[in-house]
């Protein structure tokens, strides 16, 4: 039964609680096909009337994201930061910004997601701090030769020629070095000046994190996502990139400058020995108020699914994110192509995804939100998690990018409007009013067009919502997902995709024709992607699960 969505009303306290009940035996963890909800925290609720989401409209709006059927909330950065990277640039790793709220308000949505069953999940960023850290301050003062703060960060004398040392680039643009003045060194940052990256191969910045993460285990998180995991090393000797003869231009948008795209990262990105410092942290965390063993799953932004890989041997990220499925065309081939199980020697899975903060919305990109539900119900029966982004739900479209409020670095530093990532991040549109349910305010980005079946409210009371048939999804996903296999077979015949796992079969129709639904007998229809429908045809765009009978009953 979906609970009362629209108008939100606090009808009660939430119930306080510290452990989550146990929703799986203890031999098999909860994420390895759990369901995991993105919360970008500007964008979803606004509960103080500043026009910006905090860690009170997230508890507000628990009965929708509980009503989906999600196993676990992921909440992008909420530390204090100067904003450059709106949260991705963090002045304290350990403090809450008062915008987002305060320690309490994060104890009390840890108890209230707690007490729903579901877990928490903390977006810590340990690549780069803000220029604004006591660190990265207290380095500079430091000088050259310091030894405190100094090699906490990655410095560097002028190359030969007076500039740079070498020929790495910002993701956001220029060079990924610059100059200190103070100090006379430069410093190195792979995204903005204001994002000066953390030298790992110092054990003291590693004591560092264990430290942090234990301090947001002890308040209740259950687990991290570990922004651009694949990035903490960097080759000691800092060679020149190999430069690349065609610049991979052509994905858009990739979180990275146009600019920023000619060069081989063959040395400032994925070191080999990168993989083992998540073995290090992971040994000396502590277990999570429910006993578990914190669940790390990285964001691992490489072309290769054999990289992805590495991250996942045992002892180290339970779950990676493999980039393979977040700019696919609606073709079967294309899709079949990405949809991999990582080999025989990882103990961790993929993380599954379409969308997130820094990608195009899928119902955009894809042409219509049809499609993209069809296609995330393939990527949704893969082993391993699927990270669900905030409106992906409504079926939400992407922001059209007005130069004069752009938001997002990549467009007001580097004006490349068409891949700004601001697209993504537009407010949830929870009601059909002018300001949408989300802020009494003037909201920090514009809101995006209504989603084709409308706002949340809306389709709520709306049985062939967008959103409806997410929540369809969802719950036979949760009737099923504790019977299947680790792995699944992936196939195609021109535009029709099978996937199957267990007694599970995802079909889907990537062609503009309907086909025949061929069920083996006495094959069961779970769900559709289109609601209605003749049970032997597989509508264009159309996905369909379906359930064989088990061999001997
Ligand atoms: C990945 C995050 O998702 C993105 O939003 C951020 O700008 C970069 N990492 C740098 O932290
Ligand atoms: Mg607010």
């Amino acid at each position: 039964m979906p609970v009362p969505q629209g108008e939100h009303v606090h009808d009660q306290n939430p119930p306080i609680s510290t452990t989550i009940p146990a929703t799986s035996g203890p031999e098999r963890p909860w994420w390895p096909d759990a369901v995991i909800y993105e919360v970008y925290i500007r964008s979803l609720a606004d509960s103080d009337g500043d026009g910006t989401g905090d860690l009170q409209g997230v508890i507000d709006r628990l009965d929708h994201i509980q009503a989906l059927g999600v196993n676990a909330v992921w909440i992008t950065p909420f530390f204090p930061s100067p904003g450059h990277d709106h949260g991705y640039d963090v002045s304290d790793f350990r403090g809450i910004d008062p915008t987002f709220g305060d320690t309490e308000t994060f104890r009390r949505l840890v108890a209230d997601l707690h007490g729903r069953g579901m877990r928490l999940l903390v977006d810590v960023v340990p690549n780069h701090t803000s220029h604004e850290h006591p660190w990265f301050r207290a380095a500079i003062a430091e000088g050259r030769g310091g030894t405190e703060y100094r090699d906490y960060y990655l410095w560097s004398d002028p190359g030969p020629d007076g500039g740079p040392p070498n020929n790495w680039l910002a993701n956001f643009g220029g060079s990924a070095w610059t100059w200190e003045p103070r100090s006379e060194q430069y410093y190195l940052h792979a995204y903005l000046p204001e994002q000066p990256d953390l030298n790992w191969r110092n054990p003291r910045v590693v004591e560092e994190w264990v430290d942090i993460l234990a301090h947001w285990i002890d308040l209740g998180a259950d687990g991290f996502r570990i922004d651009v995991a694949h990035n903490l090393l960097k080759h000691p000797d800092l060679p020149d990139n190999p430069v690349l003869e065609v610049a991979a231009t052509e994905h858009v948008p990739a979180g990275r400058v146009r600019s920023a795209r000619g060069l081989d990262r063959v040395y400032d990105v994925d070191q080999d020995e990168v993989v083992d410092l998540f073995a290090r942290l992971r040994e000396r965390l502590p277990r999570t108020h429910a006993g578990e063993e914190p669940f790390l799953l990285g964001e691992t932004v490489l072309e290769r699914p054999d990289r992805v890989e590495r991250y996942l041997q045992a002892g180290r990220l339970d779950a990676a994110m493999w980039f393979g499925t977040d700019r696919v065309s609606f073709e079967a081939a294309e899709v079949a192509r990405v949809l991999r199980t990582p080999g025989a020697d990882t103990a961790g899975t993929f993380g599954w995804f379409l969308s997130n903060h820094d990608r195009a919305r899928p119902a955009s990109r894809l042409g219509s939100a049809d499609r993209a539900l069809a296609l995330a119900a393939a990527v949704l029966a893969m082993p391993g998690p699927y990270l669900l982004y905030q409106g992906e739900e409504l079926g939400m479209l992407d922001l059209e990018i007005d130069p004069h409020t752009a938001r997002d670095p990549i467009a007001r530093r580097a004006g490349e409007l068409d891949v700004s990532r601001d697209r993504a991040r537009s407010p949830i549109p929870w009601t059909d009013e002018p300001g949408r349910g989300f802020s009494t305010a003037e909201p920090w980005l514009a809101h995006g067009p209504l989603p084709e079946h409308g706002s949340a409210a809306t389709q709520h009371g709306d049985v062939r919502s967008h959103l409806n048939r997410w929540r369809g999804l969802l719950s036979t996903w949760a009737g099923l997902r504790h019977q299947l296999p680790a792995s699944a077979s992936v196939d195609h015949d021109a535009d029709l995709l099978t996937l199957t796992r267990g007694t599970l079969t995802v079909w889907v129709n990537f062609g503009g024709e309907a086909v025949p639904l061929k069920r083996p007998a006495g094959a069961e229809i779970l769900w559709r992607s289109q609601p209605g429908g003749d049970p032997a045809t597989l509508r264009a765009g159309e996905a369909v699960w379906l359930r064989e009978p088990t061999r001997g009953t």
